[in-house]
Order: structure tokens, then sequence, then C-alpha cells
């Protein structure tokens, strides 16, 4: 439509949003669906969060706040910072946004040219490369393989920086592959940034909490404090809180980039919900013993999905180390052709023609830039993973 802004043209909607519309559309239907799309936790948001956002509309904390959020909050998150991460960041260096989401997309904003490079390893999070084409920017997709368990190396980071590069983008746990950076797998990068001073790190450690197995997260402005003037770490309380509907995402960098940010929110959405961010006081000040109760499930869920998929003709699935996905490979069942006759071509062959004719959604690999492979969320009801993982076997077996 001619009416609608080139750049609308240059991107594309969110796949993982597509899948799970389809999902219910066919349950409402009336189709036995089990939705595995979703990237969010099944657990709800802790009671004590909930009572702090109650209080908070009681005492009549509903007006407009600080633009990039209310001192309580920055308070918090630099004691969250301190006491995880090792870093020290002002509240000057802290800015607080509508969720992750909308912290990354003002970084992006606030600093982007056009023609300016962000570095993406693939597989990535979906919104990604569409936030850095909204900003004007251009995203530089470098594919990583499963053999290396989905991570980029030194070497292949080294190549991939050009006169143009602006920001390396890493996402550690990742979305969509689980995979996450040792501190050996981060030094190695960092020491390659450390050549290239004009390059900036942008980090997403939104699925920090969520590691298995004594995996030991780390983020790069820890593991090489000669990066903290160029490094903006990004996080947020929606996936190890549970609170994805709260909308609070938040970020630490240097003060000049924190300030721009704060400048472009203020022209579109101004503060964060304000009984959000109260709530996210408690959330970073509180309890934290429903974390690792969370991860024991998460895991046995993991192990579970794994070894089934595993079983499976055709599918090939690592044993990511952290968030609450997992990325098979099924590679091995391109070719084949299915009961209704159509053959498996692609990955996003594979998702249709098993949503059709087993009533499970998982998301295609490409829509992450990395097939063929698809996304299971395993944060869904236990019994309901392992009847979805029969039916994908069942799904698999009887291809032809
Ligand atoms: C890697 C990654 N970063 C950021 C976000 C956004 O989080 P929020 O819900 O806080 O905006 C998500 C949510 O799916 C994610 O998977």
């Amino acid at each position: 439509m001619a009416f609608l802004a080139d750049s609308l043209a240059r991107i594309k909607p969110s796949a993982t949003i597509a899948v799970a519309d389809k999902a219910r559309a066919l349950k409402a239907a009336g189709r036995d669906v089990i939705g595995l799309g979703s990237g969010e936790p099944d657990f709800d948001t802790p009671d004590n969060i909930k009572e702090a956002a109650i209080k908070a509309i009681r005492d009549g904390k509903t007006k407009y706040t600080n633009v990039d959020g209310i001192p309580e909050l920055k308070a918090a998150i630099a004691g969250k910072f301190k006491r995880e991460n090792g870093l020290t960041y002002k509240p000057s260096q802290i800015s607080v946004g509508t969720g992750g989401k909308q912290v990354l997309y003002n970084a992006f904003i606030a600093t982007l040219n056009p023609g300016d490079e962000v570095i993406i390893p693939a597989p990535y999070w979906v919104s990604y490369p569409e936030m850095v084409l909204l900003a004007g920017g251009t995203p530089v997709e470098v594919p990583t393989t499963q053999a290396s368990g989905f991570k980029l190396s030194a070497a292949t980071l080294e190549r991939a920086i050009g006169p143009k590069t602006k920001w390396l983008l890493l996402n550690s746990p990742s979305n969509p592959t689980g995979a996450a950076y040792t501190r050996d797998d981060l030094k190695a990068l960092t020491d390659v940034l450390l050549r290239h001073p004009h390059v900036w790190v942008m980090t997403d450690d939104m699925y920090e909490h969520l590691v298995y197995d004594d995996f030991v997260f780390t983020t790069p402005a820890q593991i090489e404090p000669a990066l903290y003037d160029r490094t903006l770490t990004v996080n947020g309380v929606s996936k190890a809180y549970c609170m994805t509907g709260w909308r609070i995402g938040f970020a630490g960098g240097p003060e000049a980039l924190i300030q721009a940010m704060s400048t472009v929110q203020s022209q579109s959405t101004s503060n964060p919900n304000s009984i959000a961010q109260w709530a996210s006081v408690e959330a970073l000040n509180g309890p934290k013993d429903f974390i690792p109760a969370h991860n024991k499930v998460f895991k046995e869920r993991r192990d579970l999905v794994v070894s089934m998929l595993n079983q499976a003709n055709g599918l090939d699935c690592p044993v990511p180390e952290g968030a609450f996905y997992v990325f098979p490979s099924c590679a091995g069942t391109i070719g084949k052709v299915s009961p209704t006759g159509k053959t498996i071509e692609n990955d996003q062959d594979f998702v249709t023609e098993l949503l059709e004719a087993e009533g499970v959604a998982v998301v295609q690999g490409s829509a992450f830039g990395h097939g063929p492979n698809f996304r299971i969320s395993y944060a869904t009801a236990t019994s309901a993973l392992q009847t979805a993982c029969e039916r994908i076997q069942r799904f698999c077996g009887n291809l032809k």
C-alpha cells in the first residue's frame, strides 16, 4: 500500500507470534493443539511481586514517573548489577523501558545512522534484524553451526567486523538455541573487540538466570573491564521473574548513551508502567528462592524433550545450556514424504505438516536465520511436552 512508509517494506511480522496465532485459530476450530511456540514461562508471577503491585496501586503510585525509571527501581537495578554481575552502574547509567524489547529498540534508534552495521550471530531472536532495519541500520547476519554449539567464534567475528560495524549483538543464553557462552567463549570474543575500538557490544542477558548443570553465567563488561565504556548490558524481569506481561526491561551503560535512549523514550512512550516498576523493585530486591525451584523443573523438561527428540527418526537435538528452548535439526527428514503426500523440502514444510498432522505447534528455524531446524519452547506443562514429543516421534516415524 503506497500510503505506508518504505521502512515497513523492509521488515516482516514476527514468526513466533504468527505460529501462536495459527495454533490459537486451530484450537478455536476444535482441534487438539499443543502450542510449543511461546517464549514465556508457564509459572505465575510470585505472590510477593503481585502484592507489591497491589500496594503501589493502593498507595497511589499511579502517576507519570521519571521517563527512564523511578529512583527506587534504578537503585534496585544497580544493586542487581553489582551483586550478580560485579558491574558498577550509577543511576544515571541505567535506563528502564517497557520490556527488554523497548530498551534494545531505543538503543538502536539512539545510535544507528544509515549504513551502520550490527553484527548478529545466527540463529538469532526474530526481532533483532527487524529492529535494526526499523532504526535505519544494516543487520549483518553471521552464521554459526550446530557443531560449534551455535556460538560465534573469534575468527568468525574478526572476519565479520568492517569499518561500518557499530555493534556486536550477543544473546546468551540464546533464544532460540538455548546456547550459552562460557567465560572462555566470551573472553575470546572480547579479545577481538579490544582490537577494534569502534565496535560496541550490546549484550542481551534476558535469560541470565535460566541456566542448568552448574553453568556459570557471565557478561562481556564483567569479563573485560576495558570494554565497560562501550558495552550496553541489557536485562529485564520478564523471564526469570515470570513477568512477561508486566513489561519491564532495563540496561546499564555509558551515561551519554543512556541519556540518548531516555530522550528517544521521552518522545515516544514516556515512562514504563508505574505499578510494574514498583513490582520490579520487589522482584529484584525480594526473595529469589523460586528461581532454582523453577530451574529444577525446566532442567527436567529440557532433558525429557532432548531425549525424546533424539529418538525421533531424522531429528538431531543438542543439549542447550540455558533458556527454555531446544533447537533440533530436522535435516534427516528433508526429502521425505508425509502421509498426506507432501514432500518435506525445508523446515517450514516440516512445521506446517507437523501442525496439520499431529497438532503440535513449533517454530521453523529459518525464522531465526538457521535451518533446517525448529524451535521448541519447553516452558509448558511436562505432561503436554511428553505428549507433544510422542506425537513428533510418530510424525517422524510416519514420513516415508
Ligand atoms: C532474547 C530476548 N530478548 C529480549 C526479549 C524481550 O523481553 P521483554 O518481554 O522484556 O520485552 C525476549 C523475549 O522473548 C527475548 O527472547
